[in-house]
């Protein structure tokens, strides 16, 4: 039997606290450990966790100031890291090659490719992070070749934040006000253990789950249907959708208040923008403020999904517990941020995302082709704009590594409802086309394109290219 809802309080990812600090840098330490979680009431369930916890540790940073983190494998699975939305070196990128092997020795599965072509390092390895980018809501999350999909569901993501000055000027809610909502169905069997169904036979799910796995159960920042007692008052609701492959639509079930988007995946809009509802696809993240202060003491305004009915219909239970004062405002004018423009003669790409053979049995495709670590599909010049427009079959959340982008035109029209802003994952629909104006600097190296429905990813919907 499912949980009851709304009766575990939301859970908060504990800050990640530096090992040390020097002029440049903050140095972490991670610990990627299997550990047993209480996830649903009376039942254990065990994660593989970044610091055994699930979300991981969430690390608050700040623009400019590299972040660097050891992390080590007591698992027993390799594993990769990449930190998405970042822009990072390629070697520390997390291509899906470079694996890190357990400290132990016990390798599982390698994956029908092999490893060959990979920097492989065992036990811990150092990822480097200059977040040299605007404020902004990214995430890491494992990477490994084969295997995202079930090495995520079990637990691998977390938050990685980065604040700076421009955002630290504006009196948005903050402190207790601001929160974080970590969206990610899971399916469990009766003994609490996650049911992932795994093809036994390599990599990838059993054919019936093709389009992806979806949970039955709910959980924000790791616990079921969870509820959070609120001020009437304004809060900021930091939204990461980390589901292998469900939608939402995000909407509050009563009263006239609205979703107020404050910023996307690469950090503040330019000004607010006002939603009845909010469709976030898999790895997006959308930066909201909520104003209770129009509830009554003692309402319960449940955030809804609306692209479902009954239980997977509901995500999380607001509980208005007191009056309280509020200084927090949004202001009409957030950022800098400018709508770029398209320059003339501009270098266009087309990535075509659909079903298809990847060799050994039906998966995902590229432009026609698997993922093959060995051949890059584009060589990039950087400093440079390009148009790419992405091109689906059914329905593909499109993810690009290193550099943010702008959507231009969704159907040959301007930007859809929820398009606005630096993006770095883009919900494509059935059949549709979306042209995106992206820019890459600094870093020379291969990176990824890929679709973040991660059973499509696992079953080759991704493809290298290369900055130059
Ligand atoms: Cu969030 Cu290449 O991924
Ligand atoms: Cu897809």
């Amino acid at each position: 039997p499912l949980p009851e809802a709304f009766k575990v309080p939301l859970p908060i990812p504990p800050t990640k606290r530096p090992i040390r600090s020097d002029a440049k840098a903050d140095h972490f330490r991670v610990v990627q450990r299997k550990a047993s979680l209480e996830i649903l009431p009376g039942l254990k369930t065990e994660v593989l966790g970044y610091d055994g916890l699930l979300p991981g540790p969430t690390f608050d940073t700040r623009s400019g100031r590299t972040t660097i983190i050891e992390q080590v494998n007591e698992l027993d699975v390799p594993t990769v890291v990449h930190l998405h939305g970042g822009h990072t070196p390629a070697a520390s990128d997390g291509w899906p090659l470079d694996l890190l092997m357990p400290a132990g020795g016990h390798h599982g599965h390698t994956g029908h490719h092999g490893m060959t072509g990979g920097d492989v390092q065992t036990g811990s390895r150092m990822y480097t992070y200059p977040n040299t980018q605007r404020a902004a809501t990214l995430w890491y999350h494992d990477h490994r070749m084969d295997y995202t999909a079930p090495q995520v569901y079990r637990g691998l993501f977390g938050l990685h934040l980065i604040r700076d000055e421009e955002e630290d000027r504006l009196p948005l809610p903050h402190g207790d006000r601001e929160v974080p909502l970590v969206i990610a169905d899971r399916a469990f069997a009766e003994d609490g253990s996650f049911r992932y169904p795994a093809r036994t036979d390599g990599p990838g799910v059993e054919s019936q789950y093709m389009e992806g796995v979806i949970g039955d159960v709910i959980l924000v920042n790791g616990a079921p249907w969870p509820v959070l007692e609120v001020d009437a008052a304004r809060y900021r609701f930091r939204v990461l959708n980390a589901s292998n492959a469900r939608r939402y639509e995000l909407a509050l079930d009563r009263g006239s208040a609205k979703l107020v988007q404050i910023g996307s995946d690469g950090g503040l809009l330019g000004a607010p923008i006002e939603h009845e509802s909010l469709v976030v696809a898999p790895a997006e993240r959308f930066d909201i403020v909520v104003d209770f202060s129009q509830y009554e003491v003692g309402s319960e305004i449940t955030l809804l999904n609306k692209l479902d009915s009954g239980r997977t219909g509901e995500v999380l239970r607001f509980k208005v517990a007191r009056r309280a004062k509020d200084d927090s405002t949004v202001p009409a004018r957030l950022s800098a941020y400018a709508a770029v423009v398209e320059p003339a003669g501009v270098v266009r790409r087309q990535w075509r995302f659909r079903r298809g053979n990847t060799g050994t049995h039906q998966g995902w495709t590229i432009n026609g082709k698997p993922f093959d670590p060995q051949t890059m599909q584009a060589m990039v010049k950087l400093d440079q704009y390009e148009v790419w427009s992405f091109v689906t079959d059914v329905h593909h959340p499109v993810h690009v590594h290193l550099a943010p982008f702008q959507v231009l035109r969704r159907r040959g029209k301007g930007p859809g409802a929820y398009d606005h802003g630096w993006k770095d994952t883009v919900d494509v629909r059935p059949a549709e086309v979306v042209e995106v104006l992206v820019k890459f600097s600094a870093h020379k190296g291969k990176y990824l394109i890929h679709c973040h429905n991660l059973e499509h990813e696992d079953m080759a919907m991704m493809a290298g290219f290369e900055t130059v």
